[in-house]
């Protein structure tokens, strides 16, 4: 009995095999180990299945790239068994409104614009961080403006608590891991007088109750500005004020899969905007020309994701992906 339930099953395996490229055996071990993968039976066979489709995907993106039909690579990473619809769910958590409430960026006169900025190497931006499976992309492009403006404004760079505004902003209406808005939390920091540091109050990727110490609080903010939806005022703001929060359409594969290069798919939405980020400098490729252009962009999908972390975003193309329709900063005092 015990016999024929083993051949039953090793059949079963046997058979289940082959659906699969064998090519990718092993790097679909390599994959599963690595993130930590372990699945039911049945739930393997789909999940290869997405995986492998990923896989084919990339290996076809990167292919016309050496053709020149692309200026940036894509590779596998944590988001690897999960198919589109699955990762937007996941990781998107802005929920977009028409309607601003901040006060409007007045863009400065007279100014000469430098043609590159990078406020890493000025000391404004901390690690990149890792928001995990809960849509608080809001929290991290949030805490990362005020970390900016705080380091401007007192020389030093502290890391703030995004659990803080995730548990307790509630009332000026986010929801958590279900999604919320840059400017709802420096609303709620500015009625909360505070904001606690990371160290003290520290991520849980869940939603828990509202546990803000004021004796922890590392930050403060008055307000909040909104920028025009033109990446001339957007460009304006990064090169004078620091980094600045923005809004954009992150729901491709094209994006799931991001390896390197300057961002440019033609199916972005500049209106239909699902993720939180922080732009922290734009610069150039080679000679400034529209096409090399690009802004720096910091993500929370912790630094395994893009360059590091990062991501090159394609700039001056008609707002490509929206970063200019939705932008936004803390006022400091
Ligand atoms: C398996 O994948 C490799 C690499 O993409 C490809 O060259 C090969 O044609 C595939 N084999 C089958 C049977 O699909
Ligand atoms: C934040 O600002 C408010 C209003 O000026 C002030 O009452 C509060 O003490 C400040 N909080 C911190 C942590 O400095
Ligand atoms: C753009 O979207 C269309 C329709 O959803 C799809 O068929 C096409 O493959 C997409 N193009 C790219 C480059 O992703």
């Amino acid at each position: 009995m015990n016999l024929l339930l083993l051949a039953t099953l090793c059949l079963g395996t046997a058979l289940a095999i082959p659906k699969f490229n064998q090519t990718f055996d092993a790097q679909w071990h390599h994959w599963k180990s690595k993130h930590r993968r372990l699945y039911g039976t049945n739930e393997e066979e789909w999940r290869r299945a997405v995986w492998e489709k990923n896989m084919k995907m990339i290996e076809l993106h990167n292919g016309e790239y050496s053709n020149g039909k692309h200026g940036f690579t894509l590779e596998m990473n944590a988001f690897g068994d999960m198919t589109n619809e699955e990762f937007r769910q996941v990781v998107n958590g802005y929920k977009h409104q028409r309607h601003r409430k901040g006060k409007m960026f007045q863009e400065p006169l007279m100014l000469k614009i430098p043609k590159s900025v990078d406020w890493r190497e000025k000391g404004y931006v901390t690690p990149v961080k890792n928001q995990g499976q809960c849509g608080s992309c809001w929290a991290f492009s949030a805490s990362g403006a005020l970390e900016g403006q705080m380091f401007r404004n007192t020389g030093v760079l502290i890391s703030l608590s995004e659990q803080n505004l995730i548990d307790c902003s509630r009332a000026e209406g986010n929801q958590g891991c279900n999604g919320g808005l840059m400017d709802y939390a420096f609303q709620y920091i500015k009625n909360n007088k505070g904001l606690d540091s990371e160290e003290s109050y520290p991520y849980e990727a869940k939603d828990g109750t509202c546990k803000y110490r004021a004796e922890f609080a590392v930050a403060n903010d008055t307000g909040f500005v909104d920028i025009p939806q033109l990446e001339k005022a957007l460009m304006k703001a990064v090169a004078t004020v620091g980094p600045i929060a923005v809004a954009m359409d992150a729901s491709h594969s094209s994006f799931q899969f991001y390896s390197k290069g300057i961002y440019f798919e033609p199916n972005c939405s500049s209106k239909d905007l699902d993720h939180g980020v922080l732009v922290v400098g734009y610069g150039y490729e080679g000679t400034d020309s529209n096409k090399n252009r690009y802004w720096i962009v910091k993500n929370s999908w912790g630094p395994e994701w893009g360059m590091e972390g990062y991501v090159l975003i394609a700039k001056d193309r008609d707002n490509h992906c929206g970063l200019a329709t939705a932008a936004s900063y803390p006022t400091v005092n």
